[in-house]
Order: structure tokens, then C-alpha cells, then sequence
């Protein structure tokens, strides 16, 4: 039997749409805004402080970089998941067509990517929550205020706030993706606006003087910036992990992915014009909350805790949309049988997998109140640019299988987009550290023995072969 035996595409599609198939609820601006609530979180509002030291003013170009990466990868997103919207994103796509073996792999490394991204971004917005309970005098008992070991010096036990928020987030995905996505709209809304007013309040205080020298450490200042600032663009793949709940999907995939894309990289690119138009790029250093800094600076402080709160709303979408993403993708690999067919099954009256739901929230709420995650952030990144390289083999492996397929959007330039989106995701991996690649082929190794030892032998291909 093969290692790179394939799902038959026709009766996956029919699956997605017969009884066992998700709720279609998704519209087009719901897409969007799924988009906008994975994308605009920590990166922007913790990661640029970093960012404006190691590119300067120039800021604005590694991210004009990093979007010009994320749209290739785009475009190879929107031609598969608007030829195949069935749960599971990128998973069920090298399913497709690249074989058994590398759709468990990618699947397996979407884990990473989501649980760790999710883990971290917890962490983050607990610490964002206990500054702002904070200017009110109310404070949280130390032991409970952090992950053990994640303050040298300090005996802290659990990450209480980290805990109970991502809890609260999976409660509402376990009662119905409707009601998340509505959910997910007003908190979305609300982030955009405080962008919207940083921006509005911001421009006021620009000194064009602080934009010169515009790239004070070269073009390498800009690229290393880059890589760390795709960061804040992961997450709007993860809408094509919803396509089996989207209806036209054929219309709305590729404009929720390249709409979120635009609007997210606009908004990026004025908010750092801005910061580093207000502040001397080099007075970011070790700065946390870089942001709603740039507003103090200009004596803003009132426009500047609005700031923060949005930082904090921005965290709980990314989260929101981020556990959503991974439950899809342990779904469809249950509904294929590598992981326990219980795991796909709906809940009778909500319509969601509820157990895949817990099961996820709880180890994500665990993982980020216990283990301090800072150290494992790049591997977020390494797990989502090795899944958008697959994503763009697919492309071009699938137009060469089956270029009969009736594609609603089709990837313009097929070969060159998709190679382009491999050389952009391949060197940006080429900049992150070895201890990354290190824990990355660990992962990879230890899913490769799962694989051996469970999954490759309950498959459906391998139990009721096609
Ligand atoms: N793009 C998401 C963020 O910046 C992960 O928080």
C-alpha cells in the first residue's frame, strides 16, 4: 500500500455536502472579518516595538514584505479552498493531492502552529488583562498571575487569566459557530475602530524628521524584520479551515482571504508610519506595549488606554479564530479515520464537534496557563510557512492531476505565484533560529511515529479503501 495513496476528490466534496457535512452560515463579510480577528492581535501590538529597533522607519517596508509572502500564499489559498471548501484547510488539500503521509505531516504541523499561536497569545493577553485591571487597584494573586518559571524570581504557579479566557472562548465555539462568528464580528469591529483611532489621533503628531535616516540598519535590518513580522499576519488561512461552513464558497473564499489580506496590510502600514513618525525608532527598545507608547509620547494618554483595550480585544479574536481553526482540522482528520472517529462527531443540537472542541480548549488552556511559551514563538512561524509551501506544491501538482477540475478562482501566473510563494516562505524560514528547525523536525519526527504507529493503519483509505 502506498504512502502517498489519495482521498478521491469527488467523494470528499460530496461528503462535505451530505448529512454529516457542517452548517453552511458563512457570508462573505463574516469571512472577512474571521480574517481580521485571526490577523490583527499580537503583532502589531507587542511585536512592532521589536520590529521599529531592528528596521527603523523602514519598518513599513518588512511589512509590505511580509504581506507580498502571505499574498502569494493567498492566491494558492483561494484557488484550493474555492475548488474544494471542505473542512480541514491545507490538511484535506495535500490529502488531495500530495498523498496520505504528507497530509497527516501538514495536519500534525498545523497543530503546532495553531495550539502554540493560541498558548502564547494567551499569555500575552493576560498580561495586557492585569495591566488594565491594574490602573483600577485590582490585582490578582501573584501565584496565580503567570505560568511557573515565566518571572525569574517570582513563585508563580498558574496563569489564571490565560486559563479562564481561553475556556470562555471555547465554550462559545462549542455552542455554535453562528453565535462565535457574531461574536467574533462585534469584537472585530471594535479592534478595527481602536486602529481606526490611533491612526485618526496619531497622524496629528507625525515629525517627518523621525522618518530619516528611513532604513538606518540596510535592507538585512528590514528583511529580519520581515520575518518576525509575518507574525502578525498568520491566522488568515486559517478562514479556509471554515470553507465546509461557507456558502458560495466558490465566490467568498478568495475575497474574505484577499480582502482581509489588503485591509490588514493597509492598516499595518499606517499604524508603523505612524509610531515611528511620532517616536525615534530607537526609543522602542524593550518596549511591550508599543502602540499606545507612541500616544503617551504625544501626551495622548487618555486615547491611549482605549489602546489597550483594543490590544486586548484584538488577543481574545486571534484566539477565538485560531482554537476554531484547529478544531476544523482534527475534525476532518477524524472524519479520514487517523485520528479516533469519535472526534468527528456533532453534537445533535449545536452542530459543532463538541468533544474536538473541548478536547482542544482544554489542552490549549492548559498549555498557556503552565508552560511559559515565549521561547517556542518562532515555531509558530516555522509551522505556518512550511504549511504554505505545501500549499503552493498542491497548486501546481493539482493543475497537473486534474486540470479538468472546475476552478471558481484560479492562482494567476501557475507555476511562477507558487514558486514565488515557496522562495518568500523559504527564505524567511532561512532566517529563524537553529533551535527552531531543532524542535521543528523533533515535532515533525515524533508525528511520523504516530503516524507508523496509529493512524496510517485506521485510515478509511487503508480500512475501506476507495
Ligand atoms: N497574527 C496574529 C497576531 O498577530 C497571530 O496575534
Amino acid at each position: 500500500m502506498s504512502l502517498f495513496r489519495k482521498k478521491d476528490l469527488e467523494r470528499t466534496l460530496a461528503l462535505s455536502r451530505g448529512p454529516g457535512g457542517l452548517k453552511k452560515v458563512l457570508g462573505p463579510v463574516d469571512l472577512i472579518l474571521l480574517g481580521i480577528g485571526a490577523v490583527i492581535g499580537t503583532g502589531i501590538f507587542v511585536l512592532t516595538g521589536q520590529g521599529a529597533v531592528t528596521a527603523g522607519p523602514a519598518l513599513t517596508l518588512s511589512f509590505v514584505l511580509a504581506a507580498i509572502c502571505c499574498g502569494f500564499a493567498a492566491m494558492c489559498y483561494a484557488e484550493f479552498s474555492s475548488t474544494v471548501p471542505v473542512a480541514g484547510s491545507i490538511y484535506t488539500y495535500s490529502y488531495l493531492t500530495l498523498g496520505e503521509v504528507v497530509a497527516w505531516m501538514i495536519g500534525w504541523d498545523l497543530m503546532l502552529e495553531y495550539g502554540l499561536a493560541v498558548s502564547a497569545v494567551s499569555a500575552g493577553w493576560s498580561g495586557y488583562f492585569q495591566s488594565l485591571i491594574g490602573s483600577f487597584d485590582l490585582h490578582i494573586p501573584v501565584a496565580l498571575s503567570a505560568a511557573p518559571g515565566a518571572r525569574p524570581g517570582v513563585p508563580t504557579l498558574i496563569d489564571l487569566p490565560a486559563l479562564l479566557i481561553v475556556l470562555s472562548l471555547t465554550a462559545m465555539l462549542a455552542l455554535g459557530v453562528r453565535e462565535s462568528a457574531r461574536a467574533n464580528n462585534f469584537l472585530v469591529a471594535i479592534k478595527v475602530a481602536v486602529v481606526l483611532l490611533f491612526i485618526v489621533v496619531g497622524a496629528r503628531h507625525v515629525e517627518p524628521g523621525n522618518w530619516h535616516p528611513y532604513m538606518p540598519h540596510g535592507l538585512g535590518g528590514t528583511i529580519s524584520a520581515a520575518a518576525l513580522m509575518f507574525f502578525a499576519f498568520i491566522g488568515f488561512d486559517s478562514m479556509t479551515s471554515a470553507a465546509e461552513e461557507v456558502r458560495s464558497p466558490e465566490r467568498n473564499l478568495p475575497l474574505g482571504l484577499i480582502g482581509a489580506l489588503g485591509i490588514c496590510t493597509v492598516l499595518y502600514m499606517l499604524v508603523t508610519a505612524i509610531m515611528t513618525g511620532i517616536v525615534p525608532y530607537a526609543e522602542f527598545k524593550g518596549v511591550a506595549h508599543p502602540v499606545s507608547l507612541a500616544l503617551q509620547y504625544a501626551h495622548e494618554d487618555w486615547f491611549a488606554s482605549f489602546i489597550d483595550l483594543g490590544a486586548i480585544i484584538g488577543m481574545t479574536t486571534v484566539m477565538l479564530v485560531m482554537t476554531f481553526g484547529q478544531t476544523r482540522i482534527i475534525f476532518a482528520m477524524s472524519r479520514d479515520g487517523l485520528l479516533p472517529q469519535r472526534l468527528s462527531r456533532l453534537h445533535p443540537r449545536f452542530r459543532t464537534p463538541f468533544l474536538t472542541t473541548w478536547l482542544v480548549g482544554i489542552t490549549f488552556a492548559l498549555l498557556g496557563a503552565l508552560v511559559p511559551l515565549e521561547v517556542l514563538g518562532e515555531l509558530v512561524n516555522i509551522g505556518t510557512l512550511a504549511a504554505f509551501c505545501l500549499v503552493s506544491v498542491a497548486v501546481i501538482v493539482l493543475r497537473r492531476t486534474r486540470p479538468d477540475l472546475p476552478r471558481a478562482f484560479r492562482c494567476p501566473a501557475v507555476p511562477w505565484v507558487p514558486l514565488l510563494s515557496i522562495a518568500f516562505c523559504g527564505t524567511l524560514m532561512a532566517f529563524l533560529k537553529p533551535l527552531t528547525w531543532i524542535a521543528f523536525l523533533v515535532w515533525l519526527a515524533l508525528g511520523l511515529i504516530v503516524y507508523f504507529g496509529y493512524a496510517r493503519r485506521r485510515s478509511l483509505l487503508h480500512t475501506a479503501p476507495q
